[in-house]
């Protein structure tokens, strides 16, 4: 067997923390606040947290578990778990996938840096209109994709550094200093005149966006997005924990640090946004366009432009490790050679498969597909179709394939009513749902 079999966590810790730093990205901030933002805030909410709940929570147990029963890479442990069939086209897909998904994934992370950068130097306050600041920014061709460089750079060394004194040791330092900062900055926002508009926007229920499906489809692929499930994360990460540990309950743990880090952006965010009487719904932007202007207005909102982006930065660094992670254990066993040589070489493709999204908005801004410049494109067929087949294979995997038996023995369950109903869920409910879903968008 291949070096990386031997690889492990060093503690239970070290793999909670990595696998919430993998869960928690830019899709909690970035992407949460604004998808929050555009469809209605509290339906939103509780639509989303059902998703998490009974389609969530079931796929990242069962990725766990088949990637800790095989200890192995995405698709050896499809391949592990059913040699007769052709399951393991589902880690082959997420291997592919992970290529796409961090390619354009770098680009919005190379955004954070230089808007972070920016804080920190104070080139970010030259001036008060943000709509042409950021438009300016991404049009130019060269600069964005250095930053883009410079963020999968560092990816590279820290996942070439290994499980243990890379990923694990990594995350160790970033994601108690992000916690601080979220609840620091929750906190701070909490404390505005007007704060309570922004809470009633997260937290009133509208009963009648529950009748419009598109609420319903946003929710769905923001869980998928802000977990990161169906293109073998977890599994890849559950492939480097020892047996002992429950996985039900690090499970819970890890999708509770997700949904919680995502509600604290949320109250970072609204509260401040309204109470300075801005747009929440203002899409993709509203972090690089609607928060830097709301920064300028805010007492102390140099600092708290710094400690934002800063935030913004290694969240989404602590992602790209694991996403990082899944085709570079797949490639160090397929090909023999060593981590550091396949992490570099995997570091500059998926950094020249992320390029064409960041030039998107400048030399290739005529190669639109459909009304979507690349970079929407890919989010777009990411959230809505990758995740959600890769989400789908999982689940019917995991609830028909591998046995019920066995399922339920390597998710540690056993004979537990609570384990009959997660493979209920992974059977009926995730299957269904996520297929209306994808349904829905492929014919409105
Ligand atoms: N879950 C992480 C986030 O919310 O940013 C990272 C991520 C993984 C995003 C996989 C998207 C994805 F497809």
């Amino acid at each position: 067997m291949a070096g990386q079999e031997h690889e492990q966590w060093a503690s239970r810790v070290g793999f909670l923390l990595a696998a919430i730093g993998s869960a928690a990205g830019l899709g909690n901030i970035w992407r949460f606040s604004y998808v929050a933002g555009e469809n209605g805030g509290a339906p939103f909410l509780i639509i989303y947290a059902l998703c998490i709940l009974f389609i969530g929570l079931p796929i990242v147990i069962a990725e766990i578990s088949i990637g800790r029963n095989a200890r192995g890479d995405a698709v050896l442990a499809f391949r592990h778990a059913r040699p007769d069939r052709a399951w393991y086209l589902t880690g082959g897909m997420a291997v592919i996938g992970c290529f796409f998904i961090l390619g354009f994934y770098g680009v919005i992370a190379g955004w954070s840096l230089k808007y972070f950068v920016s804080a920190l130097s104070g080139h970010l306050w030259i001036t008060d209109n943000y709509s042409t600041y950021f438009s300016g920014y991404i049009a130019q061709p060269i600069e964005p994709v250095i930053w883009q460089a410079i963020m999968m750079a560092l990816t590279v060394i820290v996942v070439a550094g290994g499980i243990q004194k890379g990923i694990e040791a990594a995350n160790r330092f970033l994601m108690p200093v992000l916690g601080l900062i979220l609840v620091f900055l929750a906190g701070y926002s909490l404390t505005l005149d007007g704060a309570s508009q922004g809470l009633a926007f997260l937290f009133a229920p509208d009963w009648s966006a529950f009748t419009r499906p598109s609420v319903y489809i946003a929710a769905i692929g923001q869980a998928f997005f802000s977990l990161g499930i169906g293109m073998a994360i977890f599994l890849t990460y559950g492939g480097y924990l020892a047996r002992g540990h429950s996985i039900p309950r690090a499970a819970a743990i890890i999708v509770a640090g997700d949904t919680l880090l995502a509600l604290c952006a949320g109250l970072a965010i609204f509260p401040a946004v309204f109470s300075f009487g801005l747009n929440p719904a203002e899409g993709p932007e509203l972090a690089f366009i609607t928060l830097p202007g709301l920064f300028q207005l805010m007492p102390a909102g140099k600092w708290l432009a710094i400690l934002f982006f800063g935030l913004l930065v290694g969240a989404a660094l602590t992602s790209m490790f694991s996403i990082l992670e899944v085709p570079v254990a797949y490639f160090i066993r397929r090909t023999g050679l060593s981590r550091r040589t396949v992490t570099v070489a995997l570091g500059i493709i998926i950094f020249s498969v992320g390029v064409p999204a960041s030039l998107g908005y400048s030399v290739l801004k005529s190669a639109s597909i459909g009304s979507r410049n690349i970079l929407e494109f890919y989010d777009y067929a990411i959230s809505n179709f990758l995740l959600p087949l890769g989400g789908i294979a999982t689940a019917l995997f995991t609830g028909w394939g591998w046995g019920k038996a066995k399922a339920l023995e390597e998710s540690d369950f056993h004979d537990s009513t609570i384990g009959k109903i997660w493979l209920f869920c992974l059977r009926f409910i995730g299957p269904i749902f996520i297929a209306l879903a994808f349904f829905s968008v492929s014919f409105f």
